[in-house]
């Protein structure tokens, strides 16, 4: 069976890195994600700058890529202003995003849940005029750093709003790492019942160290699209203590031993996993990268260094 991956680190991961990468950086990264096997990249967001300084140079990160055939590039749009900042670029599609909880839609995005409806409404309207397909995110559908727990009843809603928008999947989202699998298992068998595994998609964070056992329980519920960080990069920078997403190597290790293709090449993808933890400067949490990098180093006679 094959189970689709989203690679979302040249996005979630960087936005969350308090250094700003080199746009030259975010170009190879998202180069190097291509070539072993990606095939759809969240390459940026169209955000206010001034709200996440990091991703600025969208517009040239997208300029600059390798294109790949068969590679769906993507970015985040908050709003009319960002799909004006994405015309002409190289992406096949775009993501609206909004959140669960009230608290967190409002310090991520400015507006209540009721205000952004008509807003991301606009965005999908005008992104398919432009020939762009929209995937949607729901955040904290597992719990939000300023309510805690969040009924599911609130992700069914905003989540049923944005399909009937016309977003062609909804991700739905564990901002801040706090789901555990009996958890995805009651909110994904409610999900599922009323949209479709189809339509849905599990984008985890790995704060607590519960995202691949929360995979496994996805899976179960028929989950077969999942987002993932190359390296375990990311945050959210508006959900405070939120960590990286889960590994895309350590996701793929996992998906392959269980007998699902993703098509991805696990090898030349953690050496792309080595390639921007050396340019970060610090090791990232991906244990498959880990494991890579000790391999080599054995090989190679021992060097002590994890770069
Ligand atoms: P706002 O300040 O309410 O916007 O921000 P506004 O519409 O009132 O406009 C104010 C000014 O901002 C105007 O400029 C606009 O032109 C400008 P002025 O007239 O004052 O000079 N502006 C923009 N400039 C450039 N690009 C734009 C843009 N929009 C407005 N797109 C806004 C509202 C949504 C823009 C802001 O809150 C924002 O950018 N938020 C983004 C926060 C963010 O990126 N968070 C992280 C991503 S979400 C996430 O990580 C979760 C996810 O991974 C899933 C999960 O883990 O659950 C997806
Ligand atoms: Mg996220």
């Amino acid at each position: 069976m094959d189970v689709r991956i989203v690679e979302v680190g040249p996005r979630d991961g960087l936005q969350n890195e308090t250094a700003v990468v080199p746009t030259n950086v975010k170009i190879e990264l998202i180069n190097r994600l291509s070539q072993a096997g990606l095939r759809f990249i969240e390459a940026s967001s169209f955000v206010d700058p001034r709200w996440i300084p990091q991703l600025a140079d969208a517009a040239e990160v997208l300029g600059g890529i390798a294109r790949q055939p068969g590679v769906a590039y993507s970015a985040l749009v908050p709003n009319l202003r960002g799909l004006e900042r994405a015309r002409g670029t190289a992406l096949a599609e775009i993501a609206v995003f909004m959140s669960a909880s009230e608290s967190h839609n409002r310090k991520n995005i400015n507006k209540s849940i009721a205000e952004t409806y008509p807003v991301l409404e606009e965005v999908v309207q005008e992104a398919k005029r432009m020939g762009l397909r929209v995937r949607g995110y729901v955040s904290t559908v597992f719990g939000c750093p300023y309510e805690g727990d969040v009924p599911v009843s609130a992700a069914v809603k905003v989540t049923e709003r944005l399909l009937n928008m016309g977003v062609y999947e909804v991700s739905i989202g564990d901002t801040i790492g706090v789901a555990t699998p009996k958890q995805v298992r009651e909110k994904f068998a409610v999900l599922v019942k009323a949209f479709t595994p189809g339509r849905l998609a599990a984008h985890f964070h790995d704060t607590r160290g519960t995202g691949l056992a929360n995979v496994t329980a996805a899976l179960d519920e028929g989950i077969c699209t999942f987002d993932s960080s190359l390296g375990g990069l990311g945050g959210c920078p508006y959900a405070p203590g939120a960590a990286g997403n889960i590994s895309t190597e350590d996701l793929v290790y996992l998906l392959h031993g269980m007998g699902y293709r993703t098509g991805v090449d696990l090898e030349r993808l953690a050496e792309a996993g080595q390639y921007i933890q050396s340019r970060l400067g610090r090791q990232l949490p991906s244990r498959m990268l880990q494991a890579h990098c000790a391999a080599k180093r054995t090989s190679e006679g021992g060097d002590s260094s994890w770069r």
